[in-house]
């Protein structure tokens, strides 16, 4: 049996004549039923996940920046140390990844790694085009009966979000017509930082730009905190997708939670005038996205920088709330932020004589710990609640938005085929050019 596939049985607890009393060779904390975990981008966000896969065996750390990567050697001196993250995955006897490292990297490593059987972590936003997207949902579906993926999107476990999302389906206000999220980050930026000097020897900044197009060193872009410095280089089209795959990947998932939503059939957008270099600040998009079983079509919206959905009352200020969701309903609104929501009855009849409340017992069950709820997937029920199938559509739908909005008008857009239906040119921008040497699904 494959180490992989025995820790699961254990959890499983298929395995049941392995279960043996605390303390022995194979107590359920025993060192055979700990994953073996590389995390790949060990500071900043990486940092962040120390605790969590503390209980488990880390063994291995991989870092572009080796003075990084000794501040986590320090915490795992056990793990196995690498500067780049295909040797990194090579390493034997690998359960599962941990991927921390910057946007233009993720839907490689996700790849990757799901091709050699691991498990995957994955730091949002999960791709940085709308082809990254869809190949990787489509190995993760190739293998969900095999691996646990979670996209690092950890507010999803706020139990608010399950109090929305039942809010919505229950039908505290009718019938649903349009939803939204918005987010007030503003991060402008000139152009992609000039040359300047060379980069420390501890720095392997070939390794960093990877696979996207070459741009010269320049040391701001290493030069944010702890946890911030994504903030240096995401806004840059060949790093990142700005606010669309930031901010904007926790809060259309406060939206994307509740609406049991596919693929959009169009997309357009309009925001700050298209520059080659970076990504717009604000900007508002617009999804048409299909019925499904309990809901009508809708149109799904999202705003950014200073753009701002209508307030649905002059006595609401939705630009006091900074990143917030909204769901219009024939009976009322709901608006929500991360931890809060309220709702607005509104129109005619609406008394909420047709809204039955849940009993408590019938509340969607808490996520619990959101890393948690990942390694304990990986060792049992595989289940997660932003696996990448779901969170792979969500962040296809909001980088379509982005190829709207440089395509300058509205698109139709063939969700099974991946193709723009009406506009052949905008098909080339469903996909980055990569360096020669890099291959996405490797
Ligand atoms: N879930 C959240 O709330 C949250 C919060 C902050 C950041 N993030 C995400 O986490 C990621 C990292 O953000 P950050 O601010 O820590 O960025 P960062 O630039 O500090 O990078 C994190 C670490 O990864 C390393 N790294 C970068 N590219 C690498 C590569 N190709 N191979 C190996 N190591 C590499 C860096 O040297 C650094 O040590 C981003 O994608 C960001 O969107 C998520």
């Amino acid at each position: 049996m494959k180490r992989r596939h025995f820790l699961r049985s254990c959890a499983l607890g298929g395995a049941g004549m392995l279960i043996l009393p605390r303390g022995t060779l194979w107590g359920a904390r025993a060192p055979s039923n700990k994953l073996n975990i590389a995390l790949i981008g060990t500071w900043g966000r990486g940092a962040a996940h120390f605790n969590a896969i503390a209980g488990e065996s880390v063994a291995a750390l991989c870092d572009i920046n080796e003075e990084h990567l000794a501040s986590a050697a320090a915490k795992f001196p056990g793990a196995k140390p690498y500067v780049d993250w295909r040797k990194c995955l090579d390493q034997k006897g690998l359960d599962a990844v941990v991927c921390c490292t910057a946007d233009h990297t993720h839907a490689f490593i996700a790849n990757w790694a799901m091709n050699r059987g691991m498990h995957v972590y994955c730091e949002k936003p999960l791709a940085n085009s709308v082809e990254e997207a869809r190949v990787v949902r489509a190995t993760y579906l190739r293998n969900k009966d095999k691996l646990a993926t979670q996209v690092g999107t950890q507010r999803h476990a706020n139990e608010n979000f399950n109090r929305v999302s039942e809010l919505v389906r229950d039908g505290a206000i009718g019938e649903l017509r349009e939803v939204c999220a918005w987010g007030n980050r503003q991060i402008p930026r000139p152009g992609y930082l000039p040359a300047q000097g060379e980069p420390p020897q501890h720095i392997h900044y070939d390794l960093w730009i990877g696979p996207s197009p070459y741009h010269p060193y320049n040391p701001g872009y290493f030069s944010g905190g702890p946890g911030m410095n994504c903030l240096q280089w995401n806004m840059y089209w060949d790093f990142g997708s700005g606010q669309v795959g930031d901010m904007g990947s926790h809060t259309m998932d406060i939206a994307w939670d509740a609406l049991d939503a596919g693929r959009p059939t169009s997309a357009e957008a309009k925001g700050d005038p298209v520059h080659p270099e970076v990504t717009p600040v604000k900007v508002e998009m617009n999804f048409e996205i299909p019925a499904n079983a309990w809901r009508p079509a809708i149109r799904l919206s999202w705003f950014q920088g200073g753009a701002m959905p209508d307030n649905p009352a002059p006595f609401i200020d939705l630009k006091k709330i900074g990143h917030g969701a909204m769901f219009e309903g024939a009976k009322g609104v709901l608006v929500a932020d991360f931890n809060n929501r309220i709702l607005f009855p509104a129109g005619k009849g609406a008394d909420l004589t047709y809204y039955r409340r849940r009993a408590p017992e019938t509340l969607l069950p808490p996520v619990g710990g959101f890393q948690q709820e990942w390694l304990n997937a990986c060792k049992g029920s595989l289940k997660t609640s932003c696996d990448f199938d779901y969170g792979g559509t969500m962040i296809e739908m909001m980088l379509l938005g982005l190829v709207a909005y440089r395509a300058g008008r509205k698109i139709a857009y063939d969700g099974a085929a991946g193709r723009v239906t009406d506009h052949p040119p905008a098909n080339e921008l469903l996909r980055r050019t990569y360096r020669p040497g890099w291959t996405l699904n490797g």
